[in-house]
């Protein structure tokens, strides 16, 4: 009965468009557009709001959700757990509802599915696009094949805090490279093709300006100013909606007093009006209900009233829309065409998907998860991800004579700490730790291990005695620490970000032998390591690097590859310093190579007025775009096209970059601005640009940016996009803080 009401409706659509010259004018938009409007007709009040509403579905799913289902209250559900149960609720919501409109089933498939790739953060120290978009496409083909429509990534929020858990989640604090990312993983989600059964809707997360969340607390305040919002906060989600992302999550913060799940300004004015998203906007869990505890609305009928006035169509597990917009219709408080307005957008995404023609998922012939394929591609990126801070005396990679290798610490062998936050669908037995990649090498190597530690955070010291021996009869020790997967991702924030545990002085203890110490550290944030640096020989960035950690490391350090990767969030020296972050003002008494901190306790006599502290060097610890190789690049001849040029000019920007050392790598050069002054003050540096490329021993390559008017815009109080005549400065190079430069001049 239900598909013969909508089919009926759909074939009455064609045969009107058939009959005119409007058909051949449509394209496929405006036939979905009237398709929808075919159904919208049909809908009673009860199922438009329906389908804006998504549930959970719990293990022991209970008939009242189906009925919920029977009876058209229920437009989407997250976690559907497993193929069958998904394929059930659909074949419920296709043959026994009354229009048998589609179900649509999320789930966070943030770096992998099964395969696991590197934390996001990780990933963006690839300063690798493509890699990044091949593992979206991996991801959104396995979780395909197991029934996944549509996952909760990319999360895109700036952040310039490591102590916020959700930093892992994230790109790191850059507004232009976390743009190039949103594009490459809404590429990779959705495929060429959103019909084609193994692309999955992608959802630009979280929108705006949770990772401003004051202190690094999850969920708390954002003051944002507008123009600070539109320059930094924002332009990722405008990449992603210019990609094609299908969709949006509206955050759990207060933005500038007006929660983020009710801000008409960043939902429909921004959003919708200025970008002209079409897709569908999803509250993030709860967070309609949660205007109240804001104290933004009073009660769940005036948080869904503000919600869906804002532009949140689907509201995520609470149940404010289902409770209350019928009553609000009904006193008038509410008008329908805003129900309407959100239904098209879900049913857009429905419709683009393929849904209503491909409901019931099916495997595919072939198995598509942990390929090898897939496995190649998360040890590659694993591979790319890990950054080398330190690698004193060229101490890596490890070369002859050494051949006893010591494996020490918490992390050498944790097959779930590896993957990381947001990977519920990773499993520690199919992830290959450093230790069984060592021990699976047929080399003429001794790899000895011993764990120190039993976590992270252990604080016992009963297996110092074990370690001490393995390192002792070793001639180099890897020692892997860092924090447990549970010590970032949502609601995991940290006030100390030290490494947990007993783990330094197991350092200490080991650094006592005199051998050389690597130290790789996993974690989901930069970490603080001041107290611990000079301690260690070489220092490995991995992040939690997923499935593949064990054989990307052992590759890493054994010289099978080079270190690539570089730094996308600035590393403080001390908690006191955050927030640090490269792209900062100037300030009227900028900091100089004087203010490198005193001795803590030292006399109060600053050397000249500066922002700074007292007790410590102005500059981060390690600063974004930072990175060393096994090899030396040459940076030299800088060179631009022009002194002058005009708002329609390209100014070419050139450089060359030599391989002056004895391996073969890769190297990101990277292309920062600076508008030395304007009406509104800006950053002291601004990436505009990278390439990321191969040389060989002795090769040299010329590097070429191009630059426009276009880039060097920027938004000013009052919302307005500016590009304003003046001096610029270009700076070319390795990192944020060592590069060349030259000026030129807009007019
Ligand atoms: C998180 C979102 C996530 C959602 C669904 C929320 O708690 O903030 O990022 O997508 O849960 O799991």
């Amino acid at each position: 009965m239900t598909q013969k009401i909508i089919s009926l409706a759909i074939i009455l659509t064609f045969v009107f468009l058939s009959c005119s010259d409007l058909r051949k004018k449509m394209d496929e938009s405006q036939l979905i557009e009237a398709k929808i409007d075919s159904i919208l007709v049909l809908m009673t009040l009860e199922e438009k709001i329906g389908q804006l509403q998504q549930l959970q579905i719990k293990k022991n799913m209970h008939d009242s959700v189906c009925d919920l289902v029977r009876q058209g209250k229920v437009g989407s559900f997250l976690n559907p757990g497993n193929l069958e149960t998904r394929n059930r609720l659909q074949k419920i919501a296709i043959g026994e509802s009354r229009l048998g409109i589609p179900l649509i089933f999320g789930r966070d498939v943030i770096h992998g599915y099964r395969t696991v790739f590197p934390i996001p953060l990780g990933q963006a120290a690839s300063w690798n696009p493509e890699l990044v978009r091949k593992a979206a496409r991996i991801a959104a083909m396995e979780a395909s094949s197991e029934g996944i429509d549509w996952t909760f990534a990319p999360m895109i929020d700036i952040s310039r805090d490591p102590r916020w858990g959700r930093v892992a989640e994230g790109c790191g604090e850059d507004p232009y490279l976390t743009g190039i990312y949103a594009k490459a993983m809404v590429h990779g989600f959705q495929g060429n093709d959103l019909k084609d059964p193994s692309a999955i809707a992608s959802c630009g997360k979280h929108f705006a300006g949770y990772g401003d969340a004051e202190g690094g607390k999850d969920y708390n305040t954002t003051l944002i100013p507008e123009s600070e919002l539109r320059n930094i906060y924002l332009p990722p989600f405008k990449a992603l909606v210019g990609a094609g992302g299908q969709t949006i999550m509206s955050a759990f913060n207060d933005l500038n007093g007006i929660p983020a799940s009710g801000n008409e300004f960043t939902l429909r004015r921004i959003l919708r009006n200025e970008w002209n998203f079409d897709g569908f906007v999803i509250s993030d869990w709860d967070a309609i209900i949660e205007m109240i505890m804001h104290g933004f609305c009073k009660d769940g009928s005036e948080a869904a009233l503000k919600a869906i006035k804002a532009g949140v169509d689907m509201e995520m597990v609470s149940t404010s829309y289902m409770n209350n917009l019928a009553g609000l219709v009904n006193n008038g408080e509410l008008n329908t065409g805003l129900i309407d307005d959100a239904v098209k957008n879900i049913l857009r995404v429905k419709y683009r998907l393929g849904l209503f023609d491909r409901p019931i998922a099916e495997v595919p012939c072939e198995n598509v998860i942990l390929t090898a394929d897939n496995l190649e591609l998360a040890r590659r990126l694993a591979t790319e991800s890990c950054v080398l801070l330190k690698n004193s005396n060229q101490v890596l990679p490890v070369k002859e004579p050494v051949n006893r290798i010591a494996i020490i610490g918490p992390l050498a062998d944790a097959p779930r700490e590896q993957l990381g936050a947001w990977s519920p669908d990773g499993r520690p037995e199919e992830s290959q730790t450093p230790l069984a990649a060592f021990q699976a090498l047929k080399d003429n190597r001794k790899y000895l291990y011993a764990p120190g530690l039993q976590s992270s955070r252990d604080k016992s010291t009963r297996g110092f005695a074990e370690a001490l021996k393995v390192a002792g009869s070793s001639q180099i020790i890897f020692l892997f620490l860092g924090e447990e997967a549970i010590l970032s991702g949502e609601n995991h924030s940290r006030a100390f970000l030290n490494l947990p545990g007993a783990q330094e002085q197991l350092i200490d203890l080991l650094a006592s032998t005199g051998k050389p110490l690597v130290g790789i550290i996993l974690a989901g944030r930069p970490l603080i390591l001041s107290d611990i640096e000079d301690k260690l020989d070489a220092i490995l960035y991995a992040w939690h690097p997923g499935t593949m950690a064990g054989p990307a490391i052992a590759d890493l350090l054994l010289g099978k590859s080079v270190p690539s990767g570089k730094l996308t969030i600035s590393f403080p020296r001390a908690e006191g310093q955050i927030p640090v972050y490269y792209n900062h003002r100037n300030t009227g008494r900028p900091p100089s190579e004087v203010h490198q901190g005193m001795i803590p306790g030292d006399p109060v006599n600053p050397v000249g007025h500066a922002a700074f502290y007292l007790d410590l060097d102005y500059r981060p610890m390690y600063p974004f775009g930072y990175g060393l190789s096994y090899t030396t690049f040459e940076y030299s001849g800088l060179k631009l096209s022009a002194d002058t040029i005009s708002m329609d000019d390209t100014l070419r920007v050139e450089i060359t970059v030599k391989n002056s050392g004895l391996y073969e790598a890769f190297e990101t050069t990277q292309l920062y601005i600076r508008d030395l002054y304007a009406s509104l003050t800006r950053p002291v540096r601004e990436l505009k640009g990278f390439q990321k490329f191969g040389l060989e021993p002795g090769e040299s390559r010329k590097v070429v940016f191009r630059l426009t008017a276009a880039d060097l815009a920027f938004y000013n109080y009052k919302g307005e996009l500016l590009v304003e005549s003046g001096d610029f400065r270009v700076f070319v190079g390795k990192s944020s803080a060592d590069v060349l430069e030259a000026g030129f001049y807009l007019k």
